[in-house]
């Protein structure tokens, strides 16, 4: 595999891009309206001098001896403005002393320079100030719950309750504003390699993507519903049998799952579809796009082709299918070194086909405390153990079942650090074992500074079509139904459906998937003998994609696409833990609108006039 590529920030370490220069991006004209001749942040040294007017919000207000120093604020930025009473009409002086944080106000007066001393190199306007000759109150504001300016934790309902308070802070401006730049780069790049922004119906039928379906109900036919999509992926499809061979969409897409912290129900994707492409077309093109927009938006060079990773080596190396090459780590499987173990747990996992998993960092040294905390780590993911060996000087110095070690074992596992070092080891089912080193590994590679930072992106490929619900007792999609299998594997399809590799892709940033996609089945066919796999019975495919096989009957060109995640991308970018910090109105972690109250109940009439009655617990019990 290829090293990941590196980040270049021009004159810059990396680090999340500020306000100050997403406003520089953004905002390229005078806010000029009736109430303002620019906007706050737009002042500059050019108008010393000029009498202009600004509106904005009141950020902060001094007073110094009667001479009032207020922050004006709007999209654009802030500047100061001085109110001295001699300067303002007399009638105004007892509305002066009421002004307030957030209060709304518009402003006239001169542009000056700042005396000496005073300049504010930490904002745009900072060597101007604007004394002010006349002011009006266009709006008041009573006292916020928290202020913007808050550096304390605030609870995220209360955050997300008072939203509009929480976006007037730097931070979410920020993210909000860069949100806007990266869909306008975005679309910047699509439009000008042809693509066509298409929209898709949102009340629809169900399509598959492995979560719950959010269902709408019908007025006009009682009794049925609409779907929200989950994606556009039928429509996009279809379009391309309709001869739109390049089209995009940067679209909200709707999933009923339970929710994390790059978890939302309602969530952006910008959507690509292509005919007569291979994997390499859509990986290229959407590189290139990653590419251009990073430049463009954050200043960050990226380079390109990313590394690319098969499924397999993904989950033997990583432990996961969404690997983080920032880690310079990979698993490795000690199994074999353990096979005569005096250890019975290990013994007992290998008998049972589990493995030893683990991995070795050369050169460090661990404290007593942080093996044990890691162990704790470790055994809160389900396993029973984690097992570490330090090295010193090619020897096993130093292990909690040092005392069951045979020399051969010591001597394999130092071998590993070479020198000096420690080794981890979990014994446990496979799957546990991979997921919990992979852990691990993370932890270490932060916390010691092995973390390689900047924009690590990976594309994952060979994914298998399918894996088996054991709880379903069927074959199910890796990723949907409509991916196409490699040409060379069809002949398996039926045989030996797990071996069956997909035309899939996905692409992952510092082990976060960002984004997936495919090259399709065009031939109904081979669509119908997939959902066979799949265990639906023609009728049932009849009935939810009748509709979509017929329409592969009339000329359907091949074609493949993808769907990148916008909200886990611009998180990405602004270096931010949650998506939420980068949706201007999110659901809380328990799926609630915290402005509106959403979801809530509705009126008696209309649900009689959507034919739909309330189950509720008591009767559901009483059943
Ligand atoms: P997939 O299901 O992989 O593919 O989704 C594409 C990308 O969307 C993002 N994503 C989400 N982001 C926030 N909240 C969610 N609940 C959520 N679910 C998914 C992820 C993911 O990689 N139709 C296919 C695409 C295709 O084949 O073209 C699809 O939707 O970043």
């Amino acid at each position: 595999m290829a090293e990941g590529s590196e980040v270049k920030r021009a004159n810059k370490s990396y680090e999340s891009i500020s306000l100050q220069e997403v406003i520089k991006k953004v905002i390229s004209s005078p806010l000029s309206t009736h109430s303002k001749d620019i906007g706050c942040g737009q002042v500059s040294e050019e108008l010393i001098g000029k009498k202009i007017k600004l509106a904005g919000w009141v950020e902060s207000i001094r007073d110094h001896g009667g001479v009032k120093f207020l922050d004006l604020v709007d999209m654009s930025g802030k500047v100061q403005v001085v109110i001295r009473p001699s300067n303002i009409p007399s009638e105004k002086l007892p509305e002066l002393d009421e002004i307030g944080d957030f209060w709304v106000l518009k402003i006239e007066g001169k542009v000056e320079r700042r005396p000496e001393g005073t300049e504010n190199p930490n904002i745009s306007t900072g060597k101007v100030e604007i004394i002010a000759h006349n002011f009006d109150i266009l709006s008041k504001s009573e006292q916020p719950p928290f202020s913007p300016k808050d550096k304390k934790e605030i609870s995220e309902e209360i955050r997300l309750k008072y939203r509009y308070i929480d976006l007037r802070r730097e931070k979410m401006r920020r993210n909000i504003l860069l949100r806007h730049l990266v869909s306008r780069k975005i679309r910047e790049f699509l439009w000008s390699k042809s693509f066509v922004e298409i929209e898709t119906p949102f009340l629809t039928k169900s399509t598959p993507e492995g979560a719950r379906d959010f269902l709408v109900p019908s007025r006009i036919y009682k009794g049925k519903f609409y779907a929200l999509p989950q994606s556009p992926q039928l429509f996009k499809q279809i379009l391309q049998v309709a001869g739109f061979e390049r089209y995009f969409q940067i679209v909200r897409c709707f999933r009923d799952e339970d929710l994390r912290a790059d978890r939302q129900p309602e969530f952006t994707q910008v959507d690509i579809e292509m005919s007569f492409v291979s994997e390499e077309d859509i990986m290229r093109t959407v590189e290139e796009l990653i590419r251009f927009v990073f430049k463009e938006s954050i200043d960050v060079e990226l380079q390109i082709p990313f590394p690319r990773i098969t499924y397999k080596e993904s989950i033997e190396k990583y432990g996961t299918d969404k690997p983080d090459i920032s880690i310079p780590f990979h698993i490795q499987d000690l199994t074999k070194i353990f096979s005569q173990s005096k250890l019975d747990f290990i013994r007992r996992v290998i008998e049972n086909e589990g493995k030893v998993l683990g991995f070795g960092v050369k050169d460090i040294e661990i404290s007593k405390s942080k093996l044990v905390s890691l162990e704790r780590e470790a055994k809160s993911m389900g396993v029973g153990g984690l097992m570490w060996f330090v090295i010193k000087n090619s020897q096993v110095s130093a292990s909690p079942v040092m005392k069951f070690l045979s020399e051969e074992e010591k001597k394999s596992i130092s071998d590993i650090c070479e020198k000096n070092g420690v080794v981890f080891a979990v014994a446990e089912k496979e799957e546990k074992a991979r997921s919990t080193i992979s852990r691990v590994m993370k932890i270490i590679s932060k916390e010691f500074g092995f973390y390689k930072k900047g924009f690590n992106f990976v594309w994952v490929v060979d994914f298998p079509l399918f894996s088996y619900d054991e709880t379903e007792k069927r074959f199910v999609s890796e990723h949907h139904p409509f991916t196409s299998p490699k040409e060379e594997d069809i002949a398996i399809l039926e045989s030996d459906p797990l071996k069956v590799r997909a035309r899939a892709y996905d692409i992952v940033l510092n082990g976060e998937e960002v984004g997936g996609g495919s090259i399709r089945i065009h031939r109904p066919e081979l669509q119908r003998k997939i959902f066979r796999i799949l265990n639906l019975s023609d009728e049932e495919v009849e009935e939810r994609f009748g509709w979509f096989i017929n329409a592969l009957r009339y000329g359907a060109p091949p074609h493949g696409g993808i769907a990148l995640g916008l909200d886990r991308l611009v998180a990405l970018m602004a270096e931010e833990e949650s998506i939420r910090e980068v949706i201007p109105f999110p659901k809380s972690q328990s799926g609630i609108c915290h402005i509106t109250g959403a979801p809530s109940e509705v009126y008696l009439k209309q649900l009689d006039e959507l034919g739909i009655m309330i189950k509720t617990e008591e009767k559901e019990n009483n059943k």
